[in-house]
């Protein structure tokens, strides 16, 4: 049998947390014959409903559940870690700016990046998916200097899904036949879901469409708003689809992307496409199960550039607070 690979999930106890726990455990992360070590960070008051999701997870029995830890602290839950969730972060509440959102984060992200660096395996990989998801990998990934800036990545899966899924219907196609269709930029009401390079049963997606005024005035808007119509619907934000796509972006990650195709994730820009090096973009991205590398030679017409470059900016700006604040 395989040595276990530690997992370490933040927020453990959230919604988030609830949907992602029990889909690790059964093997849909890693596969079907990797033994996962669960390791879960709470912070305090959070560790007794830690406790009982843990109780539940031993109840499910799971072949391929090794163990269960519990801690609030940062040094002890990243001890080893092989693979790392950041799902906990700091959401926005009523009358709070944009500056006490990155300070609150950053009071998170920063230690957290700091022991990741000082006690993680040295293959950890981490995914970012509590918001601001970009600037807080930014964060955790300046305060890891000794861990290779690629292992440090940000969720935008749940867009591109969004993005497969309102295409598809569009189109009357299923999800199955729709391929490289990326997000750019930031993980936000900027981001740029790709519909040029995009293909639909093997033809590009924007001339199948052929309709520029539904990809400006529904389709891009509906993928970017996504988020906001869920909590209107359901009276919660994302929980199971969020799980749903962390799981595809570590499991593509580790077991590789399909021939021909490419996924979108946050990773720190290297300059291409112009995004400037350092800031933790989302692109189209494929792995061979090391690094998610970005996709090179792709043509940028004028649309995709601006907007491309509307989403970086806040991404830029977002850098800026982050530094004004002394928090990178
Ligand atoms: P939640 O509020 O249900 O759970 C968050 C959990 O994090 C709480 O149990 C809290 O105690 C814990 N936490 C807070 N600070 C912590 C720390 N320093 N260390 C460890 N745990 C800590 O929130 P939910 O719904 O699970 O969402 C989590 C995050 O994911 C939010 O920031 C949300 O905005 C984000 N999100 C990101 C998406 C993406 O596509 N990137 C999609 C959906 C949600």
């Amino acid at each position: 049998t395989r040595t276990p690979v530690n997992v370490t999930v933040t927020g453990a106890a959230g919604q988030i947390g609830y949907a992602l726990l029990f889909r690790i455990a059964s093997g849909q992360l890693l596969g079907p014959d990797t033994p996962v070590r669960l390791r879960l960070l709470e912070i305090t008051p959070a560790l007794k409903a830690a406790e009982g999701t843990a109780m539940e997870l031993d109840d499910c029995a799971f072949p391929l559940l090794a163990g269960i830890d519990i801690s609030d602290d940062p040094r002890v839950a990243f001890d080893g870690a092989n693979v790392a969730l950041l799902v906990g972060a700091r959401p926005r509440t009523k009358g709070m700016e944009r500056g006490d959102l990155l300070e609150a984060n950053g009071g998170i992200f920063k230690p957290q990046g700091e022991a990741i660096n000082a006690v993680a395996a040295d293959d950890i990989r981490v995914l970012v998916v509590g918001n601001p998801a970009n600037t807080n990998a930014l964060i955790a990934q300046r305060h890891a200097p000794d861990v290779p800036a690629a292992r440090f990545t940000a969720m935008t899966r749940l867009d591109q899904n969004r993005a497969y899924s309102q295409l598809a219907k569009k189109l009357d196609v299923t999800v199955n036949d729709v391929k490289r269709l990326a997000i750019w930029g930031n993980h936000s009401a900027t981001q740029y879901p790709d519909l040029f390079h995009a293909e639909v049963n093997g033809k590009n997606a924007a001339e199948t469409v052929n309709d520029q005024k539904w990809i400006e005035a529904d389709f891009i808007p509906t993928v970017a708003k996504r988020g906001a119509a869920i909590i209107e619907a359901r009276g919660a934000s994302s929980a199971a689809s969020a799980a749903n796509a962390a799981i595809d972006h570590v499991h593509d990650w580790v077991n590789g992307t399909a021939e021909g195709d490419f996924v979108s994730a946050g990773v720190v820009s290297d300059g291409s496409y112009g995004v400037p090096a350092g800031l933790i973009s989302s692109f189209p991205v494929t792995s061979t199960g090391g690094d998610y590398e970005i996709v090179q030679g792709l043509a940028i017409d004028d649309f995709s550039r601006a907007r491309i470059d509307a989403s970086v900016a806040e991404l830029a700006e977002e850098r800026d607070a982050v530094q004004g604040l002394g928090l990178i």
